[in-house]
């Protein structure tokens, strides 16, 4: 397969290919890092298991030195990253050095905040192993670890130099995974573009079966749709950017909750659901449309229900949501499918309702 490449748009230097193996890696890294004589390559314990050997294989002009995690977001941490950068400064690492990412979000998440600490910034590039990190987190130049049980309180706007996306690697991705990562390419379409989520519903089959050309074409025009957002608001000071949080209003809220029961694109399948039947109760959808968007995620394993009686718990932790202004609920609604919009005063009884709502047994 020929690697597509995504060109570097004005405020995201760098590119991006999607490729069926890691073979252009070696090239990469002399174009794009020529002074780099030192390399970290940073990943977890699932990922490392199954592609580290290769990656090491294909850089052994380098000094290689690698670094595993174990898998999960409690990896996300202060202390790793200290521990990652001890061993940055141990070695001897250059600002002209490379580290590289290799994993899913935390890897990347981690990888490019530690990357941005040392010496100011070295250089890093990201080889994305999940489908959300493929199509959301590794684009768009945010990095972070958790600190004090807040997600992603400390962290740094940092590009890579490049994201290298070889869809082979979602052959060894659990389903649930896959399916969660979907979700967000889902909500792309939802919020700006409507023939994409068409296309999507329409390439069902090949979609869940992984086609090659299929999955191409869906990672490219999620890719694009969050670089046409983030461009435009790439340090997120305008709030252009907030559009991206379609579905994580209440999402988080029902993370926070159910986070055992469901991960957070299940969470946010969930929440793209109540924000549909919010927008329609507003007058911006009709029923029809509401009730097709939540059917729609079924086919792709996705939930759209939580049987519970957690809903009170739910809705009160958005009170702790940063999104939440005084008295109403700020959230992204839908104008239309394929265009979304921030609302900031939603009614606080109408997310209730769209909480409620979501709770009944699917085969009822
Ligand atoms: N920076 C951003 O803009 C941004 C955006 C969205 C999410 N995120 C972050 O991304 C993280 C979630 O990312 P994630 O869902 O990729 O989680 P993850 O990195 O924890 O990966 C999920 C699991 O899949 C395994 N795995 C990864 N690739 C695999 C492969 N090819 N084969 C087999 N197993 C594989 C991992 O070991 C892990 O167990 C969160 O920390 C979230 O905050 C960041």
């Amino acid at each position: 397969m020929e690697p597509i490449t995504i060109t570097e748009k004005k405020n995201l230097q760098y590119d991006i290919s999607i490729t069926s193996d890691f073979e252009s890696l070696p090239g990469l890294v002399s174009e794009l890092c020529p002074n780099t004589v030192n390399i970290l390559i940073l990943t977890d314990s699932n990922v490392g298991k199954i592609y580290l050997k290769d990656i090491k294989a294909l850089l052994k002009g380098y000094k290689v030195t690698t670094h595993t995690i174990p898998a999960g977001e409690a990896s996300k941490s202060k202390d790793n990253a200290f521990e990652i950068l001890d061993i940055l400064y141990e070695k001897g690492f250059a600002r002209s050095d490379l580290l590289i990412s290799l994993g899913g979000g935390v890897v990347s998440d981690l990888g490019g905040f530690v990357a941005s600490l040392y010496m100011r910034g070295i250089n890093h590039i990201i080889c994305a192993t999940t489908l959300l990190a493929m199509a959301d987190a590794s684009v768009g130049g945010k990095t972070a670890v958790d600190f004090h049980d807040k997600k992603n309180l400390i962290g740094a706007f940092y590009s890579p130099r490049h994201i290298l996306m070889n869809i082979n690697t979602l052959n060894t991705l659990p389903d649930r995974l896959y399916f969660a990562g979907f979700a967000e390419i889902m909500k792309a379409g939802l919020l700006y573009d409507e023939k994409f989520y068409m296309w999507l519903i329409e390439n069902l089959y090949e979609i869940c079966e992984k086609k090659t050309e299929t999955v191409e074409y869906m990672l490219s025009r999620a890719i694009e749709i969050k670089q046409a957002i983030v461009e435009k608001d790439p340090y997120e000071q305008k709030g252009d950017r907030m559009l991206l949080n379609l579905g994580h209003t209440i999402g988080h809220g029902i993370e926070s909750v159910m986070g055992d029961e469901y991960i957070h694109g299940e969470c946010v399948s969930l929440g793209c659901v109540a924000a549909a039947y919010i927008s329609y109760k507003m007058g911006h959808i009709t029923s029809d449309e509401c009730y097709e968007i939540r059917d729609m995620f079924v086919p792709f394993n996705l939930p759209i229900s939580i049987s519970t009686d957690k809903t009170e718990d739910i809705f009160n932790a958005l009170k702790f949501d940063k999104k939440n202004t005084s008295g109403k609920l700020r959230m992204v609604l839908l104008k239309k499918i394929g265009k979304a919009f921030v609302c900031d005063d939603v009614d606080k009884e109408l997310v209730r309702e769209a909480i409620e709502e979501l709770n009944f047994k699917e085969e009822d």
